[in-house]
């Protein structure tokens, strides 16, 4: 048998037409998958492992070593979770596929992390419009193994719980700091610039832009700028925004963003390439570094 995702309808939303989906947590159908579904998994897997050699965060592939996962089928989500309980209290749940956000929410501040649990087609190796099982399990899960990584994604859950109480504005100010860290994040480690978020990290073409091409524009990291920019959802981003840590990221988003979301309502949002003068611009240095405005 061939399971489906059970997709109930389509919700114009500001991101055009999504999908809506039984909001349920789900067993995962395992023994549902076909061997269709597992060489997508094992071609998918194969192609990121390459790709993501000195491109990945040194933090993700540890992580992701940690966690065991392996091309050759689709992992069980009862067995990575013994391994995720273990390390950070953190667990996989399953479910159709995107949820509405305070459910989302939810699920993250509860340290639970919901995985799509149907895996694109052969036809769609190079791009799909929503998250699959490929995009939530290989991207998003083995960062939840870095203890500070994980309270970063408990923190972003109960505060989004706490932006949905206060409106649409701000819930828009902190998607896009999901957008610009989880999604599309990349970090400075030792040897440079590296990949981090799970949008990239999932997907071969962004792999290589966000790294080799000079089009888009690598920021430092600062919390309000990333909240006042816009995204593009339908191509490769304009803008990747740099963290020096986890440790970093963690501490910025600890104040309160009641008095930033008041302060950004006042204020203008900024174009998805637009550069500012007061942004931390990088540029490729010689060789394999990269250097910051103002580094010697
Ligand atoms: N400090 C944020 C708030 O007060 C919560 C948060 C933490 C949001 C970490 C994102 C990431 O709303
Ligand atoms: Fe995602």
């Amino acid at each position: 048998m061939n399971a489906q995702p059970q997709r109930i309808e389509h919700q114009l939303t500001d991101k055009g037409y999504v999908p809506v989906y039984t909001t349920a947590v789900i067993e995962q159908p395992w023994s549902n998958y076909t061997p269709i579904d597992h060489d997508v998994w094992a071609q998918l897997f194969e192609r990121q492992q390459k790709i993501l050699v000195g491109r990945a965060s040194q933090a993700f592939l540890d992580a992701q070593r940690a966690m065991r996962m392996s091309a050759h089928e689709i992992p069980k989500f009862d067995e990575l979770n013994r391994t995720l309980r273990a390390a950070t209290g953190w667990e996989l749940v399953g479910v159709q596929g995107l949820l509405p956000e305070l459910d989302f929410f939810d699920h993250l501040a509860n340290r639970r992390f919901p995985v799509t649990w149907w895996i694109r087609k052969p036809d769609q190796m190079d791009y799909l419009s929503e998250p699959d099982l490929f995009h939530d399990l290989f991207g998003h899960v083995p960062l939840l193994m870095n203890p500070v990584f994980a309270d970063y994604m408990q923190a972003y859950g109960r505060g989004g719980v706490k932006a949905h109480g206060i409106g649409p504005e701000a819930l828009a100010n902190l998607t896009r700091l999901y957008w610009y860290t989880a999604e599309f994040g990349l970090i400075r480690d030792p040897d440079g610039l590296r990949i981090y978020g799970s949008g990239i990290l999932s997907s071969k073409g962004e792999s290589i832009h966000c790294l080799e091409s000079d089009a888009p524009n690598r920021i430092g990291f600062d919390l309000e700028r990333i909240m006042r920019t816009r995204y593009r959802i339908d191509t490769y981003q304009k803008t990747y925004f740099v963290i020096d840590s986890f440790e970093q990221l963690f501490e910025a988003t600890q104040p309160d963003f009641r008095p930033i979301y008041a302060r950004l309502a006042l204020q203008d949002s900024i174009p998805a390439g637009d550069v500012l003068d007061t942004d931390l611009v990088y540029h490729r240095g010689s060789g394999e570094g990269w250097l910051a405005d103002g580094d010697v």
